[in-house]
């Protein structure tokens, strides 16, 4: 830095202006003198300055010595002494005098040490002293005066003490200062005026303190400021306008606070801002204009909040941004349709592991240069078909562990770019909205990575089957139907699905489930003898209830318990009152006929048929596919067998009616 500079043409100068002596004495013993003019030492026989340095000397550096105290006498005699450093060495004390002999001195380091107190005035004969290091050290309070008539000084770091109230005044003078460090302290809060005569400073760093509060005009001077830390304080609360002299800041972290609401237009007058982090604050909601014209912010990070929504201009002047991660805000339901819309440039979105339940349709239509983006571990319920149409570059994208059940067919025929899809964790439903879908699929193997684990979660007979096995001509049944997936449909189905995985759900343990699927009978009208009153729920309802509670993984091999209790009112006896019966369409719901079904532990494999109204279930313990084979064969020899006794019963009555024909034609 420009200390740097000044020190070596100081030496310079000095290399000219002395010529070369020839009793140079020689270095001292437990030092190294390789560099030139610089003399380093290091040991416990160290304790106090080398008595004679060699010629030229004007840096000296002591590091892991024994030197614990610097005397009034340590730095007489080093005339031509520039820098002087003593750390690691479990300093206490220093002489009030110590520097009276070294008035020279550009730079005194004294990081790392056990420097508690220091003598009011110690630092006053060091008059162009540029750079003063005194972090690592035990120091609480400073005296007002400890900085007086150091305008030349550069640098000061007092990072890593206990500091709790910087005196009122402190800094008055250090008009040329332009690097202040105040990290890892103690401090609560800056006195009035604290940082007045700081208009040179450039960088201000105050993270890891105890801050609760930014009042007003604290940072008024610091017009050359490009570097602010404020990161991990307990700051709840920003005075407006707070930074609105900063014009020329580059970074600026407030993150790890306790800030429930930042005061409108916070951040305007920053033109030159690229970096800004407020993440890991409470933030309950932040005002509709809250970022000034910052085109040169890359990077941008909102997470680990408690905000619900965003307002939807909030990154609309960002319009450099390349990654924009909004991710882990556990209460974030819902974003505005615009609120990307001003991003041409961005490449990575992040919203995972939010509450998103839906996303509008037109969210994403100007991301156009987006290339990866994450949408898993939220509660996405369905995506309209064609919110991804714009994104042609984009290459991955992670929907797992959300609350789809179906997706249309085309939804991802515009991203001919994608080369990674995840769909696992989801509770997809195969009946026939899903044939489109399953159908991409299954010819789309190599984009979508965890395709083994894209599993049918209903209709009950297609549990934990993988929707890429699905095919076309299973759906035989759905033509003519509604065979699509309702568009973007806000909060019709609230009543089932609001309070459906609202808990985080990355830890999903297994629990218990109950799947109760009651199918919507209409009760048997005549014939008391059986009507066991089923209570059936409305026909919109009736797909998944308590479905909040049912497991996201079906892993384990569990017992299963089952219930099965007399389906239906049994209406065979009643003559013609048939009618009354109305099954469900079969390609719609499945013909489960059951009343309850408890299911506590999910097997692998689960098979049902029913027979005169019982159910009967079983399962088997793998999901290897030689079962899924074998189960099949199974199935296959049944019907065959099934087949073979109707074509017998059909053959005897063919017989017998010849037999009566022969018999008529003989009489
Ligand atoms: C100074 O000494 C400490 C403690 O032994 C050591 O960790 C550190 O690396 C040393 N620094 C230099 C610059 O030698
Ligand atoms: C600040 O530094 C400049 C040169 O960089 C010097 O001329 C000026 O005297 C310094 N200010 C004070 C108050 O010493
Ligand atoms: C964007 O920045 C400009 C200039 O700072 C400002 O006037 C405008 O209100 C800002 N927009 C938002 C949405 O904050
Ligand atoms: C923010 O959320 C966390 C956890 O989600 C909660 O503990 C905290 O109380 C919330 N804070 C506010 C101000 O709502
Ligand atoms: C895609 O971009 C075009 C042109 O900008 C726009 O008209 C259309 O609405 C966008 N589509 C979607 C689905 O956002
Ligand atoms: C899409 O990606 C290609 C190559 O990676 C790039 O040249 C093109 O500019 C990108 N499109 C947009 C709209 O950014």
């Amino acid at each position: 830095m420009d200390s740097y500079v000044r020190g070596s043409l100081w030496t310079t100068l000095l290399f000219l202006t002395f010529p070369p002596l020839h009793s140079n004495p020689a270095c001292p013993t437990s030092c190294l003198c390789d560099s030139p003019g610089e003399v380093r030492c290091g040991g416990y026989t160290i304790t106090d300055t080398p008595p004679s340095l060699p010629l030229h000397t004007y840096t000296l550096k002591l590091n892991d010595t024994n030197m614990n105290i610097i005397k009034e006498q340590s730095l007489a005699h080093q005339d031509l002494l520039l820098r002087f450093s003593l750390t690691h060495s479990h300093l206490h004390t220093v002489h009030a005098r110590a520097f009276l002999a070294a008035p020279q001195l550009k730079s005194v380091k004294l990081s790392s040490n056990d420097l508690s107190t220091l003598p009011a005035q110690v630092f006053s004969p060091l008059t162009t002293v540029e750079e003063i290091y005194l972090d690592g050290n035990q120091l609480e309070t400073l005296a007002p005066e400890m900085f007086e008539g150091l305008g030349d000084l550069l640098v000061l770091d007092l990072t890593r003490n206990k500091l709790t109230s910087p005196a009122a005044g402190i800094f008055d003078g250090l008009t040329n200062l332009t690097i202040l460090n105040l990290g890892r302290n103690n401090i609560k809060k800056f006195p009035k005026n604290l940082f007045r005569s700081l208009s040179k400073l450039r960088l201000l760093r105050v993270y890891n303190n105890e801050l609760e509060s930014l009042e007003e005009g604290v940072f008024d001077e610091l017009v050359n400021l490009e570097e602010l830390t404020l990161h991990g304080n307990q700051i709840g609360s920003l005075a407006p306008r707070v930074f609105w002299s900063l014009a020329k800041l580059r970074t600026l972290t407030l993150s790890g606070n306790r800030l429930q609401a930042v005061p409108h237009k916070s951040f305007y007058n920053m033109p030159e801002l690229s970096k800004l982090t407020i993440y890991k604050n409470p933030l309950l909601s932040l005002p509709n204009e809250l970022m000034g014209h910052m085109p040169d912010m890359r990077e941008f990070y909102l997470f680990s909040t408690n905000l619900t929504t965003v307002p939807g201009n909030l990154f609309a002047n960002m319009s450099g941004l390349l990654r924009l991660n909004v991710h882990l805000n556990v209460r974030l339901r819902e974003l505005p349709p615009d609120v990307f819309c001003c991003l041409p440039h961005l490449q990575k979105l992040s919203l995972r592991n939010n509450n998103l339940d839906n996303l509008h349709p037109h969210i994403f239509s100007s991301l156009t240069a987006v290339n990866i983006l994450l949408l898993n571990d939220n509660s996405l319920r369905s995506l309209p078909g064609d919110i991804f149409q714009n994104l042609t570059n984009l290459t991955a994208m992670d929907l797992r562990n959300n609350n789809l059940k179906s997706l249309p067919g085309d939804i991802f025929s515009s991203n001919t770019a994608l080369k990674a899809l995840t769909l696992s964790e989801n509770p997809w439903d195969c009946n026939c909205p899903i044939r489109d879908i399953a159908r991409w699929i299954r010819n789309n193997p190599h984009v979508v990575v965890d395709i083994d684990d894209v599993l049918c979660h209903s209709p009950l007979y297609h549990m934990l089957r993988k929707v890429s096995s699905l095919q076309d001509d299973e759906f035989t049944n759905c033509d003519g139907r509604t065979t699509q997936t309702p568009l973007y449909e806000p909060e019709k189905t609230t009543h089932e699905s609001t309070t459906s995985y609202s808990t985080p759900r990355m830890h999903t343990s297994l629990q218990p489930m109950d799947v109760i699927p009651t199918t919507p009978l209409s009760k048997t009208t005549s014939s008391g003898a059986t009507t066991r009153s089923v209570s059936l729920p409305p026909a919109s309802t009736r797909k998944q209830v308590r479905s909040s509670s049912t497991p996201r993984r079906h892993k384990s091999l569990l017992p299963l318990h089952v219930i099965p209790t007399t389906p239906l009112s049994k209406s065979t006896s009643s003559k013609a009152t048939t009618p009354s019966v109305s099954l469900p369409p079969a390609s719609t719901a499945p013909t489960i006929l059951l009343d309850i079904l408890l299911i506590e532990q999910v097997p692998e494999y689960v098979h049902h048929n029913h027979h005169r109204g019982w159910v009967y279930v079983w399962f088997l313990p793998s999901d290897t596919d030689l079962l899924g084979f074998l189960t099949f064969f199974y199935i296959l020899l049944l019907v065959a067998g099934l087949l073979l006794v109707l074509a017998a019963m059909y053959g005897m009555h063919r017989l017998g009616v010849a037999l009566e024909a022969l018999k008529a034609g003989c009489a």
